[in-house]
């Protein structure tokens, strides 16, 4: 979810035979992207213009095999923490979509968003999370490519973390 052009079009070069839908409300981000998939010939890449929770209010129940939560706005002032997605009100109608088994995957350099992540995932009876060591939420996915947001953490010396759960 959310606009990082080159990691959509490397997911759909790299996995041709899924089909990928992209959820981005900033529409500088949705217009550029389009365009890069219009020339590259991309046809299993969707995008949705707009908030990431309309999408999953209207997907059919159980339809989703993966979903990719990467680097969120952080919405750093407390007051503001029920803004974030990792909250009910986002994470249940993912959990609706999301087929038994499905994988879902958060990057954020922001310790707080991870805490919260943590907090209210271990609270929910419908993930796992899926993590043996340290290693697991230090070191990217094996097929990661970095995204905008996350190099620009990197230069301003934040440190990635990165979650993975299964919808049980
Ligand atoms: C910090 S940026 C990260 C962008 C990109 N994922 C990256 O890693 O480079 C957060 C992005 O989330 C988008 N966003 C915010 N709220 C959203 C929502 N409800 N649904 C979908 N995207 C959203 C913003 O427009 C922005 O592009």
């Amino acid at each position: 979810m959310a606009v990082a052009n080159t990691w959509y079009m490397h997911q759909a070069a790299s996995n041709p035979d899924v089909g990928i839908i992209g959820c981005e409300p900033y529409i500088n981000g949705v217009a550029t992207l389009l365009g890069k998939i219009r020339k590259a010939g991309v046809t299993n890449l969707a995008v949705h213009p707009g908030d990431a929770r309309d999408m999953m209010d209207v997907l059919p129940e159980g339809s989703i095999e993966r979903a990719f939560l990467l680097y969120p706005d952080p919405w750093p002032k407390k007051r503001h923490h029920r803004r974030r997605f990792v909250t009910p009100e986002h994470l249940d109608p993912l959990a609706k979509c999301l087929k038994s088994g499905a994988i879902f995957r958060v990057a954020t350099d922001i310790p707080d968003y991870v805490r919260q992540t943590m907090e209210q995932m271990m609270n929910r009876d419908d993930f796992e999370w899926l993590a043996e060591g340290p290693e697991d939420w230090r070191k990217p996915w094996s097929d990661w490519i970095s995204t905008r947001y996350e190099q620009k953490a990197l230069r301003e010396g934040r440190t990635p973390h990165y979650m993975t759960f299964r919808k049980l």
